[in-house]
């Protein structure tokens, strides 16, 4: 394995890791780098003097670097977490990885499919370790309702849908579809084990001329299962809500919940008979059950994220949200950009050897 990865007193490896992009989301990671006992030594980099600045503020002991080729060239560094803006993603982790360095890249991964393949080519060469910070699938929330899908519990799966709506924060690089949307495409490859067959959506530019502001997306699977995503950064409703709906339950996961993040309505509707002659006979198809709020382990996502990640470096294997999930994601946004331009006309996702099977 490439990189150099020492012993910490528990005998596990203990690692130097960089974050590259010390703007709101690298803060996060540069916290919870520190706090993991596997992490040695954490270097922030930014190519902004104010934000380094910051950095050294809240973080008395942090490392600072300005170069990007400085935390490239340290022999104390194994790996770096990329949390600059979507469109330099693909440069940076190419110079990481050519360095030599594990990657955990922030979502989405790259703004091109294309380029998403060559990273996961590349550190597949390079036998190193390709992440990238679809931090929902670390959500134990998620990790439960999953848990109920894999049980069968739902029944037969009907259709998922999910609403990632709030005003801004704005980004300038991407729309809000590639900001926001990834996060739901990401989740739901992960419930269902596969990427979807086809894409459908519409978006609108609102506060600008330049990129989308809001977008509805419907997705479709092989399987026949229906998702939908609505995501804005001009709503004043701040919403982070994906729900399931099967033949025997539907879940409700909501992010901004601090408690019962996760409910399970124990309802359903099973099918009338064939020849309903009453409004008290067409009645006895539809189920009452319990609305039951499971228990969910308190866990930070970007902390069970991170641990996920030096875990697969020092073990060699594939990170949960590893490069390929990324590729996959990505192109479900490029048919997402194709469906727009066109108005809504469905588009097929993109698939190449480096995809998963659709039908797995
Ligand atoms: N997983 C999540 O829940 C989540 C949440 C927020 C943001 N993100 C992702 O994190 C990434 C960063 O988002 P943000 O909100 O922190 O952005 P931000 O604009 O607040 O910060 C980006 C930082 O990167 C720095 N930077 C840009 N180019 C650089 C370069 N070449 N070398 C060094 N530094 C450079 C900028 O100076 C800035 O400080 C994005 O990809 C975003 O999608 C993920």
């Amino acid at each position: 394995m490439v990189g150099r990865e020492r012993e910490d007193h528990a005998g596990g490896a203990a690692f130097g890791v960089g974050v590259v992009g010390c703007g709101y989301w690298g803060l996060n990671y540069i916290r919870v780098l520190s706090e993991l006992a596997s992490v040695e030594t954490v270097v922030a980099c930014d190519e902004d003097p104010v934000r380094l600045k910051a950095v050294a503020e809240r973080f008395r002991h942090a490392e600072l670097a300005s170069e990007l080729d400085e935390l490239l060239e340290s022999d104390e560094i194994d790996a770096v977490a990329v949390c600059t803006p979507a469109t330099t993603h693909y440069e940076i982790a190419t110079r990481c990885l050519e360095a030599g360095k594990h990657v955990l890249i922030e979502k989405p991964i790259t703004t091109r499919a294309e380029d998403a393949e060559t990273l996961v080519v590349l550190a597949e060469q390079l036998d190193l370790t390709l992440a990238v910070g679809h931090t929902f699938l670390y959500n134990a929330g998620i990790q439960k309702v999953k848990s109920y899908l894999d049980n069968g519990d739902l029944g037969s799966l009907y259709y998922m849908y999910s609403r990632r709506t709030n005003l801004g924060p704005i980004r300038h690089d991407v729309n809000a579809l590639w900001d926001l949307a990834p996060h739901d495409v990401s989740i739901f490859n992960y419930l269902l084990n596969a990427p979807p067959s086809w894409v459908s959506a519409v978006g609108r530019t609102v506060l600008r001329d330049t990129n989308e502001d809001f977008g509805f997306v419907s997705i479709g699977y092989e399987s026949g299962v229906v998702a939908h995503i609505h995501v804005s950064w001009a709503d004043p409703n701040k919403v982070r809500e994906v729900v399931v709906v099967g033949s025997e339950q539907r879940i409700v996961f909501d992010d901004i919940k601090t408690s019962e993040q996760v409910r399970v309505y124990e309802k359903g509707v099973t099918p009338a008979a064939s020849e309903v002659s009453s409004y008290a006979e067409f009645r006895f198809s539809i189920r009452d059950g319990d609305i039951i709020s499971p228990k969910v382990e308190v866990s930070e996502p970007l902390k069970n994220q991170c641990r996920d990640f030096l875990e697969s470096i020092a073990s060699g294997t594939l990170p949960v949200s590893d490069g390929r999930a990324g590729l996959e994601v990505v192109r479900v946004m490029e048919a997402i950009d194709q469906s727009i331009a066109r108005n809504g006309v469905p588009v097929a996702v993109g698939s190449s050897p480096l995809t998963r099977s659709k039908a797995s």
